[in-house]
């Protein structure tokens, strides 16, 4: 018999997303679910995932076990959620307003507005500070069933403002449930410091800031934002060049306003990830699928900065691209939790079918977290990372939209939102 201290039991459906990471083409939609499915665990480990019918004769429970009943629901793998700018200060309400009368993104930003109007408030603010403003978002996301996310850095852009965000984003990886693996983005626009000397922030970005969050281990990836007037092909290549010297894998913000060559770039360079992709065209489609590159899709910010155009999720996929799912959480041009809403998005808006937005939302997305191996799809060996929905199957996931559907989440085989959680 096989010793589990954690049952989960009750579920009418149990998707695993079980199989090889990350999933492309065809197998992007494969779920691989079981009705009546079961999981059991140990030491945070799954040891069993199966019909419910062979969990009785197989696992016994340890005395004190934990036993979550799913309710009729749906047990899925914990989201991933492999984009988000989550240590920031403040909010930018007053720009929203804005924006909703009328202005764009870009004309903010070139009246010092966006990503710099939260610059400032990151450097004014201490460590402590962003960890507290974090705390509630990271309960948030965890509320909404995300066991696994990343958190970008970026709103600094001084060697110290960076490396206090990163540090934030360390404190907060130990002192809650969800895994967090931390992403070094000083390149995400020119500093107002440095207007006039590029070349000066791009050697502070390759020469200081990289190396130092690599070697005090506070970073494992580095992402920079490839854009017209943000940082063009070249300084984009150097700074992820800088960032794989140093061991840190490279991420890209790829054409996401304009067609930049950021799929192209991304997938020269054998990044992890190439996100946004809103403008990315057949040449770049092409480029990732030979690379291997993920493409993570990010429709919460499209529909929040009010645009026609979202990434061509379907020619990604046809192409053979493994397309994983992403909130893109910032204050300005995604202001979300809610892996459930990015599903619905990505579903009703981007037409991928709901089978292709769950693996692209778990096993997909864990890919891009270069954490492929131990999260993202439910199978023995694997982090017992789950989460239990209010639903009676899978498909309920994109239509029933606007409410939280999720009941329950583990992670590590603890019970640590609803259920029987203390
Ligand atoms: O992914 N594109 C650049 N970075 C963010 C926006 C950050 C901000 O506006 O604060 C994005 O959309
Ligand atoms: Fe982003």
């Amino acid at each position: 018999l096989i010793e589990a201290d954690l049952l989960v039991r009750g579920a009418a459906e149990l998707v695993t997303c079980a199989g090889p990471i990350p999933r492309a083409g065809e197998a992007q939609g494969r779920i691989g679910e079981i009705p009546r499915g079961a999981a059991a665990a140990r030491d945070g480990r799954l040891v069993f995932v199966g019909p419910e019918a062979d969990l009785d004769r197989k696992v016994r429970a340890l005395p004190g076990a934990a036993v979550l009943d799913a309710r009729g629901g749906t047990i899925l793998p914990g989201f991933c959620d492999s984009h988000t700018h989550l240590p920031f200060a403040g909010t930018r309400a007053g720009e929203f307003h804005r924006r909703v009368a009328g202005a764009t993104y870009q004309e903010i930003a070139a009246a010092g507005g966006g990503i710099l109007s939260t610059v400032r408030s990151v450097r004014a603010a201490s460590e402590e500070e962003l960890v507290e403003a974090a705390r509630p978002r990271l309960r948030r996301l965890l509320a909404h069933g995300t066991t696994s996310l990343e958190a970008k850095s970026g709103y600094g852009l001084t060697e110290e403002d960076e490396l206090k965000q990163l540090r934030a984003v360390r404190r907060l990886a130990a002192e809650q449930p969800a895994e967090i693996t931390a992403t070094l983005l000083a390149a995400h626009t020119l500093p107002p410091e440095f207007a006039g000397d590029r070349e000066a922030y791009v050697r502070l970005v390759t020469e200081r800031i990289i190396p130092r969050a690599a070697s005090e281990r506070l970073a494992s990836a580095c992402d920079v934002f490839l854009e017209a007037h943000v940082f063009d092909r070249e300084e984009s290549r150097r700074v992820l060049r800088a960032g794989e010297r140093h061991g840190l894998a490279a991420r890209l913000h790829a054409d996401q306003l304009s067609r930049s060559g950021g799929a192209e770039l991304a997938a020269e360079l054998r990044a992890l990830s190439a996100d946004h992709l809103e403008h990315c065209g057949p040449e770049g489609r092409a480029a990732l699928a030979a690379a291997g590159t993920v493409a993570v899709l990010l429709p919460g910010a499209t529909f929040a900065l009010m645009l026609a155009r979202y990434a061509d999720a379907r020619a990604l996929v046809d192409a053979g691209v493994p397309v994983a799912l992403a909130t893109d959480f910032n204050p300005g041009t995604c202001y979300t939790e809610s892996m459930p809403m990015i599903l619905t998005l990505a579903v009703l808006q981007m037409r991928l079918t709901v089978e292709e937005a769950i693996v692209a939302a778990t096993a997909n997305g864990a890919a891009a977290l270069g954490r492929g191996a131990e999260v993202g799809s439910l199978e023995v060996g694997k982090q017992a990372d789950l989460i239990v929905l209010e639903m009676p199957d899978h498909r309920h996931l994109a239509y029933h939209f606007g409410v939280n559907p999720v009941a329950a989440v583990v992670k590590k085989g603890r019970i640590v939102a609803g259920g029987a959680a203390p």
